[in-house]
């Protein structure tokens, strides 16, 4: 018997023993889960608590009252670490590049900060002299898989601990809990709220009538995108720039990648683009359903795999999406530190050489549709691909010859097939 496996030993190696937990860095939301736990931790483990809170651009997110509510709490220390930059360069923009969704459309915005929030955990923990990190993830998501898996790659000397996995309080637990150690709780105790995460990326709804798959979704889900039996009668197009696969401008303006990203939402939540109701194979093994409102990344997305097609030669664009498919895997599941992941960014890197140009699209009451292409680099010859003409480097009489020989061991099988069952 190893001491893995001892009853009262932790599950994992990674998880702190309570005598172990002397200071702890807490990733704070300020939501419900996260506050209670702020209190918790200083009472169960006798602890001081260091409260981290990362700006991945959550929309409409007062940083400063969230660190005011962890200090009002009893935090030794409460930082707001405005991430934002480091998020687009060294996430979204490698997941653009690989064309990145899981399943049927998840743009994997919650998968691809995640392990980025427990990489400036580890740094804050170390700084403040911290020896345990505290999240709020639960026993059955994704989440805890990415940030416990972050922090045990990264800093095999911190301890981690997850209250919601242990602390088998329900929601009216919590909220009297809440009430009973003045937690403010917002948006009332009445209904339970929707299940948010959100970055500028996107952002997810869950919980309520979402896990009712027969439910259509109600309209108060929606609180970013416009939806689309709102949005304008007229439609509008949008340009974007990429150089070497990477978005650039919009609508001919140079901008930097956050504000580009967030001018490209607008236009998206205008138009009432990026709605996904989505059903998903969790790491865990759950099968769940998630609301999704991707507005940026529903255009760049697009507009990147249009790009990248021009560019690509026929075996290119076959082989691409499965590279893709990998990444967006490996990153879903957790595995962002995995070397395999970089392995494939050399191979995605390679082919974005070439992806430079223009992609105009046309949004229109929940749709964006590629109406424009422009490329330097396009493997696209006009002439070549008109209907009327020959000459040059395609010559119409060569084509039977090909057919002829293209087709031979297709034909070769069909008479043989035939013969035999005739
Ligand atoms: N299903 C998505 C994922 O696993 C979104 C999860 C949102 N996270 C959350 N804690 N609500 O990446």
């Amino acid at each position: 018997m190893t001491d893995l496996l001892h009853p009262h030993e932790p599950a994992a190696s990674y998880l702190a023993r309570p005598n172990q937990v002397h200071r702890v860095c807490l990733l704070y939301s300020g939501g419900l889960d996260t506050s209670v736990m702020l209190k918790w931790i200083q009472d169960e483990y006798d602890a001081e608590v260091v409260a981290l809170t990362i700006d991945l651009g959550q929309p409409g997110e007062d940083y400063g009252v969230v660190r005011g509510k962890a200090l009002q709490l009893g935090a030794v220390d409460a930082r707001v670490v405005d991430a934002r930059e480091e998020f687009v360069r060294d996430f979204v923009a490698p997941a653009i590049k690989a064309n990145a969704v899981y399943g049927l459309g998840y743009p994997l915005f919650t998968a691809l900060g995640r392990p980025l929030i427990a990489k400036i955990a580890v740094e804050v923990a170390r700084e403040t002299g911290c020896d345990t990190i505290a999240h709020g993830c639960t026993g059955k998501g994704n989440d805890q898989v990415r940030i416990d898996g972050t922090v045990a790659t990264l800093a095999p000397e911190l301890k981690i601990i997850a209250p919601v996995r242990d602390w088998k309080m329900g929601r009216d637990e919590e909220v009297e809990y809440a009430r009973k150690h003045g937690i403010p709780v917002k948006g009332g105790t009445e209904v339970a709220p929707y299940s948010i995460d959100d970055n500028l990326w996107g952002r997810s709804s869950e919980g309520r009538w979402i896990e009712e798959l027969g439910h259509a979704p109600d309209d108060d889900v929606f609180q970013l995108v416009t939806r689309p039996e709102e949005a304008p009668d007229e439609s509008e197009i949008v340009t974007v720039g990429f150089e070497e696969g990477v978005p650039v401008s919009l609508n001919g303006e140079r901008l930097d990648l956050v504000t580009l990203i967030e001018r490209t939402a607008q236009f998206g939540i205008r138009h009432g683009v990026g709605i996904v109701d989505h059903i998903e194979d969790r790491i865990v093994g759950l099968k769940v359903r998630d609301i999704y409102e991707v507005p940026a990344a529903a255009i760049l997305l697009q507009a990147h795999a249009e790009l990248e097609r021009l560019v690509g030669t026929i075996h290119q664009n076959r082989f691409k999406p499965q590279v893709d498919q990998q990444w967006a895997y490996l990153v879903y599941a957790g595995l962002w530190w995995e070397p395999l992941r970089s392995d494939l960014d050399a191979y995605v890197d390679e082919v974005n050489r070439r992806v430079t140009g223009t992609i105009g699209l046309k949004l229109y009451k929940g749709t964006a549709r590629v109406v424009t292409r422009e490329s330097p680099n396009a493997v696209y010859d006009a002439q070549l691909a008109t209907f009327s003409e020959s000459g040059g480097l395609f010559s119409q009489q060569a084509s039977p010859g090909f057919i002829e020989l293209w087709s031979l061991q297709s034909r070769l099988a069909w008479r043989l097939r035939n013969e035999q069952s005739g």
